[in-house]
């Protein structure tokens, strides 16, 4: 655990059958940092994300877990290691309650008194979780919803935090408590790789960003840098 990155991505290339979809890429993620991925719809956000967590195979390149070479791990030995994803969309079990979605996330845990631990610590971080534990998930907001699918998450007791598009369909006005969420997360010693087509909050809220277009990344630098940058602004911000 002495390495300098959380993650680091090497050449990494992914296709859907022989149709590229991410073409050899390099990035990493510095420990104890939040690094965003920025791109709009299509870009590769997705594949990049279930490259990293075994859910696609690459077709090239490497990918570095803390020095270790985890290439090609099937997803659940991944999420042993501590890489857990908040998928796009969520994906919350939306008949069933809340606490038993929050219980799905430490489904390869057996440590009870350890995840009785997490669950309480989810629930101080989203005190609002807490009258809804009985409900379904499906009835709660959207920015509800999305705390349900960060604590499912936290459950697994990541190491590094995978977040597909956090905040797509939540109502502007909960954007930023997802922000404030996120970067609370990563102050608790969870390095956090964040895609987004959101450039705004992704580069506020960030340490390094990386702006991917059709699968290659073709701007990198700090955060606030790029969001400074008139391609960027243009291209991501609007201005
Ligand atoms: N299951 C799939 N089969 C074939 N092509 C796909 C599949 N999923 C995504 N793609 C294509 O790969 C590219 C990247 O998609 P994706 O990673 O989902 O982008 P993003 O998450 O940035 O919106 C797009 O051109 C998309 O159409
Ligand atoms: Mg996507």
């Amino acid at each position: 655990m002495s390495a300098e990155f959380a993650l680091e991505v090497t050449d990494l290339a992914v296709n859907y059958g022989t149709v590229p979809a991410v073409n050899s890429i390099s990035f990493s993620l510095r420990r104890g940092t939040v690094t965003t991925i920025v791109g709009s719809n299509g870009a590769g956000k997705s594949t990049v994300m279930k490259a990293l967590t075994g859910l696609l195979k690459p077709a090239r390149g490497r990918v570095a877990l803390f020095g270790q070479d985890v290439t090609g791990m099937e997803p659940d030995a991944l999420v042993r290691k501590g890489v857990v994803l908040v998928p796009e969309g969520r994906r919350l079990f939306k008949l069933m309650t809340v606490a038993e979605n929050l219980e799905m996330g430490a489904y390869q845990r057996s440590d009870a008194s350890a995840i009785a631990r997490d669950l309480e610590r989810v629930l101080e971080y989203f005190p609002a979780l807490r009258a809804k534990l009985k409900s379904p998930a499906g009835s709660l907001s959207g920015g509800q919803q999305q705390m349900v699918a960060f604590g499912r998450a936290l459950m697994a007791s990541p190491k590094v935090l995978l977040l597909d598009e956090p905040t797509i369909g939540i109502a502007p006005a909960v954007v930023d408590v997802i922000g404030d969420i996120i970067q609370n997360i990563a102050r608790n010693g969870v390095d956090v790789l964040l895609v987004e087509q959101n450039a705004e909050l992704a580069l506020e809220i960030s340490d390094d960003a990386y702006i991917l277009e059709r699968g290659d990344l073709v701007l990198r630098g700090k955060a606030h840098e790029l969001a400074k940058s008139e391609e960027v602004q243009k291209a991501y911000l609007g201005i």
